[in-house]
């Protein structure tokens, strides 16, 4: 694992003051990696938290399909705008400002999508993640999880991981299913070397 601890935004400064549309992660699409997922796994209703939701545009399409959508981010800006985003589209998406490393939710949920909070969580902060996504899953609920693969050679930017410190980190917790090499969709270009796995808790 690529241990040097990496620089990365105050979320909350950067999205006071950047528009959400320039955001290197910004997808308005449902990522294609979460949406093969949910119809092979025949997944179509249910509670799910859309975790660092950021500007929303998952939470929002995911409701938008019939999900039941919760959506935290650590940033109180970017949920604000989120939920700006999501009124003007007419979805119904329940927005609220959490961090996962001291989660204030009580509710659990059958899905927890996470498309790069992970990544930016620095070593010492992994465990507590591990603990608070196991704790919101109900059993056998899904952990769906994109990150950046150390296949990825930008010098800035978040932590990168391979397949196999995946295995090693969720293993204890989660069933792994499939970690498959994939890209982060955004506004980067190239599109950055991303890892997505498919996780079940145990
Ligand atoms: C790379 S962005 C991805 C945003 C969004 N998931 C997307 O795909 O557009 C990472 C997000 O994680 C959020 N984040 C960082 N640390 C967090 C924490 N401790 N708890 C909750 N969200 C956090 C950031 O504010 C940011 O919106």
């Amino acid at each position: 694992m690529i241990t040097a601890k990496r620089e990365l935004p105050d979320w909350e400064t950067l999205y006071q003051n950047e528009p959400i549309e320039k955001m290197p992660w910004f997808y308005e699409a449902l990522d294609h990696d979460f949406a093969n997922t949910l119809t092979q796994l025949n997944l179509t209703r249910g509670h799910l938290l859309d975790l660092g939701t950021g500007p929303g545009t998952q939470a929002i399409i995911l409701a938008k399909m019939g999900f039941t959508v919760t959506a935290t981010d650590i940033s109180s800006s970017a949920i604000m705008k989120a939920t700006q985003r999501s009124l003007e589209q007419q979805s119904q998406v329940d927005f609220i400002q959490d961090d996962i490393l001291n989660s204030q939710l009580q509710k659990t949920f059958q899905i927890i999508l996470d498309r790069g909070c992970f990544h930016v969580m620095h070593a010492e902060q992994r465990e507590s993640y591990l603990k608070t996504t196991y704790r919101l899953l109900e059993p056998k609920g899904y952990l769906l999880l994109k990150c950046f693969s150390y296949l990825e050679t930008m010098a800035e930017g978040p932590y990168r991981f391979t397949p196999e410190e995946i295995t090693a980190f969720f293993n204890p917790w989660f069933k792994i299913h499939s970690i498959a090499a994939s890209v982060f969709h955004g506004n980067r270009e190239p599109l950055p070397q991303a890892l997505f796995s498919v996780l079940e808790k145990k």
